[in-house]
């Protein structure tokens, strides 16, 4: 008898490396059913931003690359690595490239070489994870075997959920449904996430523009939470009420308000989800946990094919889980941008058979979401603002579509009771320098101004008066955000403003063409007074054209060649003398 698991770990910041690993756990799950003595670990890895590993796989790769590691430490392991990534990126799947080296230079077995999965393909990534699966498990069963009377699951077979609900009591339980406060004597983390109070919630823009732009306030009064400029504030959405409730009617759960505890069904795959409350009620799970306004992954209608009876519903579903129905399932859920809400409304039947124990297997859970910090302590002591446009856009669908997060932060309402908000804080990618006289540019058009607010707001308390801040937006009398902060703080003589306004005249004004106007003043500064250049917001076209107007600064008031000035931007980068933070 075989004594061998396979080990997925995944490194996942958006969900989908995440859902390709469990779809790998799903395939191989006669092997997990063998406890393991002996664990082969497969890789799953994402590539973010600037080529950088996931958030929840930094404090592993930290470790895998500490030079006191002996040469030989992954001594004949077999592993693999698949990555994922995007070709229209500069570092194309730089993590899993790395790693694949690294685990070989500590001496591991590579089963293949490293996959590399791009969401540019025709077929999308899967395009690339099919195959490389296919050669995977070739390549795997051949070394190890299923023991005898064992295979691999065929796909119709319904896989055991990895969890069963324990309902507790025979009463619904009203006091369940309410978040626990954690006893607090040091700052929250994700898994004792702070509840933070909701003092106010504005919004900023004015009714006819077309964007509702949200000034928002939490207390942190006893929470512990130390945050400077560049900091972050993470938090979890909730599904809205209206969600929740057809959620539930589409399940047919019925005892929602009623507590269960969740037990691991399959040994030794699984932990409990360590920030779920144990014991909490149905209702919570979904409201709280269940990431079901998601646009749902090819994984999903794999699981649901397996409840499906109506034949209509089945053959529909069958294609969307094949490989070759992909394209099929990009335009009804991906380019329409459809929920897995409005997914199980269109399979009514499938989803009254779904069973409360697979839920976990079917969404993933609800992402914690980050927001630049828009305030100091200095300025707000015991308090948290942010700055967050609501995301709402229409799509070939009837309703419009709406970002969970920005709409549930939208929603809460101060003024009809005690809002919390559970939160936490981590530190920000941007740095500011220490020294007093060292000046600060910063690029921060429409949002992007959050992190530069914080940053003025806290030098201008210790007495950095050398702020320049360009900010931009469409027009003076609509998005000139915290415009009276401003207008005091520069007749202060603690920052000075320099606003493009795009859409008040008939050609368009924006923060790189400002930048390129002020070259004298900003040559000066960072030439002669070393100054630090920022660059926050949109990531589209902006901070590529920031840059652009940049070196053409350099190669006016300089004297530069082309090469030259991008030498000088290169070089203060290295320096952390230009930094940039920009979302999409
Ligand atoms: P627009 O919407 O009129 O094009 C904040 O969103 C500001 O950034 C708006 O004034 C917006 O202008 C502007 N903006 C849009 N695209 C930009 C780009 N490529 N570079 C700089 N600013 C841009």
């Amino acid at each position: 008898m075989s004594t061998h698991a396979l080990l997925v770990l995944y490194g996942s910041q958006t969900g989908t490396a995440q859902d390709t690993a469990e779809r790998i756990g799903r395939q191989n799950f006669h092997f997990w059913a063998n406890y393991p003595f002996n664990m082969s670990p497969l890789f799953v890895c994402a590539t973010t931003g600037q080529g950088d590993p996931p958030d929840n796989m930094m404090k592993f790769w930290r470790f895998l690359f500490r030079k006191s590691l002996p040469a030989d430490s992954l001594c004949r392991l077999d592993s693999a690595v698949l990555g994922l990534g995007d070709s229209s990126y500069p570092k194309f799947n730089f993590v899993a490239k790395k790693l694949h080296k690294r685990l070989l230079l500590l001496g591991a077995n590579m089963l293949l070489p490293v996959g590399l999965a791009d969401d540019q393909h025709d077929l999308g990534p899967d395009g690339v994870i099919d195959p490389w699966l296919i050669s995977f498990w070739q390549k795997t069963l051949s070394l190890y075997p299923p023991p005898a009377g064992l295979a691999p699951l065929r796909e119709e077979e319904k896989l055991p959920p990895r969890y069963v609900f324990h309902f507790l009591d025979e009463v619904p339980d009203k006091q369940i449904e309410h978040l626990q406060t954690p006893d607090n004597k040091a700052p929250p983390t994700p898994l004792q996430p702070f509840p933070a109070g909701v003092v106010f919630n504005q919004r900023v823009t004015p009714p006819s523009h077309f964007q509702d732009v949200r000034h928002i306030e939490f207390d942190i009064t006893g929470s512990n939470i130390q945050y400077s400029a560049g900091d972050v504030v993470m938090m979890r959405p909730c599904n809205a009420a209206e969600d929740v409730e057809q959620f539930c009617q589409l399940l047919k759960l019925e005892r929602k308000s009623y507590p269960f505890k969740l037990c691991v069904a399959l040994l030794p795959v699984a932990a409990v989800p360590a920030h779920l409350p144990q014991p909490c009620s149905v209702r919570f799970l979904v409201e709280q946990f269940l990431d079901i306004s998601a646009v749902p992954r090819r994984s999903f209608f794999e699981v649901l094919t397996t409840f499906a009876t109506n034949e209509l519903e089945l053959d529909k579903l069958l294609e969307f889980s094949s490989a070759q129905g992909q394209d099929a399932l990009h335009s009804y859920c991906n380019r329409p941008r459809r929920t897995a809400l409005e997914v199980l409304a269109d399979f009514p039947h499938t989803a009254a058979e779904l069973s409360i124990d697979c839920l976990l297997d079917l969404f993933p859970d609800i992402q914690p979401r980050s927001f630049s910090i828009a305030s100091s302590l200095l300025q707000h002591p015991n308090r948290i603002q942010i700055l967050v446009a609501v995301v709402k856009y229409k799509s070939m669908l009837f309703k419009p579509r709406k970002g969970l997060c920005s709409s549930w932060l939208a929603s809460l309402d101060p003024s009809k009771g005690d809002v919390y908000v559970p939160l936490w804080v981590k530190e920000g990618s941007l740095i500011f320098p220490q020294d007093p006289d060292t000046p600060v540019i910063m690029v921060g058009p429409g949002t992007g101004v959050a992190p530069f607010r914080s940053a003025i707001q806290e030098r201008a308390a210790q007495g950095k008066m050398a702020n320049v801040l360009f900010f931009g937006c469409r027009s003076e009398s609509k998005d000139l955000y915290f415009r009276s902060e401003w207008e005091e703080k520069v007749q202060a003589g603690q920052m000075i403003l320099v606003t493009a306004f795009s859409r008040d005249q008939e050609e368009k004004i924006y923060v790189q063409h400002r930048v390129k106007e002020q070259s004298k003043l900003l040559w000066d500064l960072m030439a002669k007074k070393n100054a630090f250049f920022y660059i926050a917001g949109n990531a589209k076209q902006m901070p590529a054209s920031v840059c652009d107007a940049l070196k053409e600064v350099f190669q006016k008031e300089g004297g530069m060649s082309e090469n030259q000035a991008q030498e000088m931007l290169d070089a203060m980068e290295k320096a952390k003398r230009f930094q940039s933070e920009t979302w999409s």
